[in-house]
This record gives structure tokens, sequence and C-alpha cells, in this order.
């Protein structure tokens, strides 16, 4: 996969002061990619370190006259192609920086003026399109450590990922804050989470969990999550079992980009302050993080694992969709359906964590195929790609 950082995070001391900015979680995903990096300011001819500047009108302009807007447009200019030349689809651009920045940057003059919007380079890479871009914040927050496991909460028959961890500890499900006492595993199964390590990335693995059809109420089935954050996990990943969306979507392996909650619940009802929660009112534009996002696609296309995306419709099941509400779904751009994930999503953007959403659907919605046991065979031809994408994502974390 294909990335394109600002120089100063990998610790080129190109910065207008001399300086870099390393950050340690941007060198491990360098190392695990394969990173470009640039520097517009450089790029566009601008000495390092250079004298203060001053504003004029839209322009940036240093004592001695350099515009230093002008510089920044070449250089941005000359780094976009390069990216476009790599079929770079994921950059890691400084906070704040006038000339990589994403949505706040400094105003250029050395004040520390934050003024809202993009740098130039980040601009011009938001007008191509295709490429996501984060700051190096994003990339920090994302990444496991043994204080911040990364959490993997496992749908119908994609629970055997948890025979992966090396475990450390065992809790049952039963000693969990808010799990209903009675609730059972379907046969064959634990309801037990393992904490440990997957290629050495800390984690903590949920083999299974339970859903609103059971009889269980939004808040009870989020439980699980609100355990993983108070482990101090950051980004949770969830797999679920779906149905696709005839002409949207195929059976098999996706990438969840977004979801509508048609459940007709939400965990965040009710006293919210006892969840842990400042405010119920949460912001929902990127409940599937985009950066993770990437990265999940990076790590299929790399390994050659064929996976789809597309946006998740979570209902209460658990009878299955008639052929209206098939009809009705893939007129509202749906391309998978399944019967849990949405209140889970919902819960731990509330608590800030980072979401990846991976599905397998197991077979075509309404096709009056599908029962227990076919979503388990289905799992199981699945299994072997399945497993690599999640190895393959946590390495990159
Ligand atoms: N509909 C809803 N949930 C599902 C399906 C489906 O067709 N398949 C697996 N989970």
């Amino acid at each position: 996969m294909d990335v394109v950082v600002s120089a100063c995070l990998l610790g080129e001391s190109c910065r207008y002061d001399g300086a870099s900015r390393p950050s340690a979680a941007v060198r491990h995903l360098a190392n695990a990619t394969t990173m470009h990096p640039v520097c517009p300011e450089v790029r566009g001819g601008l000495p390092t370190p250079r004298t203060a500047s001053e504003r004029q009108g839209d322009r940036v302009v240093m004592r001695d006259g350099t515009d230093v807007t002008s510089a920044f447009e070449r250089g941005a200019r000359l780094c976009a192609e390069e990216a476009r030349a790599h079929g770079v689809t994921l950059a890691v651009l400084k906070a704040k920086s006038p000339s990589c920045g994403v949505g706040l940057i400094y105003d250029g003059t050395y004040s520390g003026r934050l003024v809202k919007g993009n740098g130039v380079f980040a601009e011009l890479l938001e007008r191509e399109g295709d490429v996501c871009m984060v700051s190096e914040e994003v990339v920090e927050s994302s990444r496991p450590s043994v204080e911040h496991p990364v959490a993997l909460v496992l749908g119908t028959g994609l629970g055997h990922l948890s025979s992966l961890v090396h475990p450390v500890r065992h809790v049952d499900y039963h000693d969990i804050d808010g799990f209903p006492e009675d609730a059972r595993p379907m046969e064959g199964h634990l309801f037990e989470a393992t904490i440990g390590t997957v290629d050495d990335v800390p984690v903590v693995v949920y083999p299974g969990r339970i859903h609103l059809y059971q009889g269980f109420s939004a808040v009870e089935v989020t439980s699980l999550v609100r355990h993983a954050y108070r482990l101090g996990c950051r980004v949770i990943i969830f797999a679920c079992a779906t149905g696709a969306i005839p002409g949207n979507a195929h059976t098999g392996l996706g990438i969840l980009t977004d979801q509508i909650n048609l459940t007709g619940v939400n965990p965040l009802v009710g006293d919210a302050s006892t969840r842990g929660l400042q405010t119920p009112f949460v912001d929902m534009r990127e409940a599937y993080s985009p950066y993770l996002r990437t990265l999940a696609r990076g790590v299929a296309d790399d390994l050659g694992i064929a996976v789809e995306e597309g946006v998740y419709a979570g209902v209460i099941g658990p009878s299955f969709e008639t052929p209206a509400e098939v009809r009705m779904l893939a007129g509202m751009g749906v391309s998978y359906v399944g019967m849990s994930t949405v209140c889970e999503v919902i819960a731990a953007q509330a608590l800030g964590m980072n979401v990846l959403g991976l599905t397998l659907a197991a077979n075509y919605a309404g096709d009056g195929q599908v029962s227990h046991e076919t979503v388990l065979e289905e799992a199981g031809r699945h299994a072997d790609s399945f497993e690599r994408l999640v190895r393959g994502i946590l390495r990159l974390l």
C-alpha cells in the first residue's frame, strides 16, 4: 500500500524552523507500507529554516519579499503529481501545517493563529479525491499498545479468530458490567473474552455477541463495547454476518462504509451520563473511520483478497427480509443487511473509539436460502481470507 506522508513526521528537518516532528506511530506505519515522504515547502524552493512572514491579503510573504504562498502552490503541485504517480490511497499530513494541514491550519505568519481550512497540498489532494487524508493524530490514536489494545467483536461463524490469540487473561462475559445474566451462547460457543496478543499486537477478542432479536435491550447489547473502552481499547473492529443486497453487493467479504439504523432503538436513549458519556448527541458523520477503512482496503488489495465496500443496514430481526424490504434497502443504497452492529457502532462512536466494520455477506438478502448452518458454511469458506485480512490490518496499526 502506497502512502504519502509529511516528511517532518518521519524526522526530516524540513519545517520552517529547521525542526522535525517525528511520530513513532507514523514511523511504524512507514515501516509496514510503501511511504513517500514529501514536503511541499521544500519542494517549492523555500529555505529551511526561514525568516518570519507576514500576511498580505490572501498571500503570505517573507520579509525579503519571497512569496511563500506561491512556493507552497508550486511544491504542492509537484508532491501531488508524485502521489498520483504512485497510486497513493492514504496521506498522513502534519496537523495544522499551512501546506499540509487538514481542516485547521496555522495562518502562515508564525503568530500561532489558527484558521479553518486545508493547507495548500491538502486542498489539492482533496480536490482530486480518492485519497484519504488524516493527520498524525489519527494514526497515533489508532496505534495499539498494552494500555490501548485493539478490540475485536466477532459475529456468527467468525469467532475462530480468537484461537489466534496468545492469551494473557480470560473474562467471562457474565462478569462484564451490564451484560445480561441470562444470556447464553449458541452451542459450541463460549461467552468469554480473551485478552492477549495476535502477532504481538495487544488485543481483546470477544468471540460472540448478543442481539436485540433475543430480547435484549440496546444498552445490554452494547455492554461489550463499554467493557472494551474501560479496558483501554480505542480501536474496535466489528465483524458480522450479513445478507448482500442484490444489485448493490455480492456475497463474500465487505468493508462497511456507513450505516442505517433501522432497529428502532438506540443505546444512547435514556440517562447517557451513567454510561460514561458527556453527551448523547453524537456526531455520526465518520462512524466508520475513513483511516481504518483505507488501511483495510489497502491490505485487501495488497494480499489479493476480494473485498467489496458498502453501507450496512441494521434491522432488529429475527425474521429475514421480505421482497419489498429488500427492494427498499436496494433503493436506499444499502449493500449489506444484518441483525447486529449498528447499536454497537453508535456506542463506540459516543465513546470516541475508532471503528472498523467488516462483514461476511453469507447469502443474498431475501433469497430464502439462509439458515444458521448456511451462514457458518459460508463463513468457513472465507475463514482464511478473513484471518489474513484482519492480521494484515493489525500489522499496520
Ligand atoms: N438478513 C439479515 N441478517 C443476515 C442475513 C440476511 O439475509 N444473512 C446473515 N445475516
